[in-house]
């Protein structure tokens, strides 16, 4: 696939809406992208039809055409959550596929105060969609993404987190912005950005100076955000402190249990989570039941009891 051009969810482009950019097609695997649909055109019900009848998933945007993508994306999806004409089922699709659009691209480019901001807009909404509709929350669980990306991993987090927030937060004094929180859930490994990505997908244990080097993706993206508009403490708390462990034994600053922000207490859990249900290229995906029990035996004193408890239920709901 040629650089200049970049995969878009079909999810992501709304009926009746007219895109701002042009629609390419790949017909064969390696094959160049052709020109589909010129921009400007009204995207139609029956447009949409003929690309599912040919299986068609993705399209493609000229990588030159990108920010008219990005801000008509988030806006769709916002437009999208608010509709009541459409179902829950679509809306969870178009905000998940979105998101992680988005975030593919942020973590090229980290810094953007553009890209940041769309990312905080369409997470709002998901967030918005989640705490309105128990239904969205089951429907976002289900829609994970299994393969491991750092920008999937980031919107799956998000689900698991924001969903757990939902039944421990209200428990603890005090406001809790959620949307902020989950702003903060989605920007947890920003910080990774900055880390070659063959460090990442190492299989494998890593050897000294690359487990130095991941070890400071906390701080690494606290220093980002902080370099752009969007430094803010709540975030912050959850960037830096979701490798932090009840019993001190984690990163970077080892801080122990109450020492432990609750927002990254919540955030540590789905992000195991997420880690060990996902498929890495060097070996295969945890069923939910089998991580869980793992999480429980074997990592009894990385968590906050009472919030794993809690993250055991939500599944529990899942399957009554
Ligand atoms: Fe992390
Ligand atoms: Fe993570």
């Amino acid at each position: 696939m040629s650089d200049s051009y970049f995969p878009i969810s079909l999810h992501s482009l709304r009926i009746a809406s007219i895109p701002p950019f042009d629609l390419f097609l790949v017909h064969k695997p390696a094959s160049p992208p052709v020109l589909y649909r010129n921009k400007d055109l009204e995207f139609t019900e029956e447009v949409l039809e003929k690309l599912r009848q040919n299986d068609v998933q993705n399209l493609y945007v000229p990588r030159h055409q990108r920010e008219d993508y990005f801000s008509y994306s988030s806006k769709m999806v916002s437009q999208t959550v608010k509709d009541p004409s459409v179902t829950v089922e679509r809306k969870t699709r178009v905000v998940y596929d979105t998101t992680s659009t988005i975030m593919e691209d942020l973590f090229v480019s980290p810094r953007s105060n553009v890209r940041i901001q769309q990312a905080k807009e369409t997470i709002n909404d998901a967030i918005e969609l989640m705490t309105n509709d128990e239904e969205a929350t089951r429907k976002m669980m289900f829609l994970t993404c299994h393969d491991y990306y750092t920008y999937t991993h980031s919107v799956n987090v998000t689900i698991f987190a924001t969903a757990l927030m939902q039944r421990v937060l209200p428990h603890i004094g005090g406001e809790h912005d959620y949307k902020v929180i989950g702003e903060g859930f989605l920007l947890h490994d920003i910080g990774k950005s900055a880390i070659p990505p063959a460090v990442i997908n190492k299989p494998g244990k890593l050897d000294e100076e690359e487990w130095r080097l991941m070890r400071r993706h906390p701080q690494i993206g606290q220093e980002i955000l902080n370099s752009t508009r969007h430094g803010d403490p709540i975030i912050d708390s959850i960037v830096l402190q979701h490798h932090e462990k009840m019993n001190g034994k984690g990163y970077p600053h080892g801080l122990k249990s109450e020492e432990i922000h609750p927002y990254a207490r919540i955030c540590a859990l789905a992000d195991v989570f997420d880690a060990i249900t996902t498929v890495r290229s060097y070996r295969d995906p945890l069923p939910t039941a089998e991580a869980l029990r793992i999480m429980r035996d074997e990592m009894e004193d990385h968590f906050d009891w009472d919030y794993f408890n809690e993250f055991v239920k939500l599944f529990g709901d899942l399957n009554e």
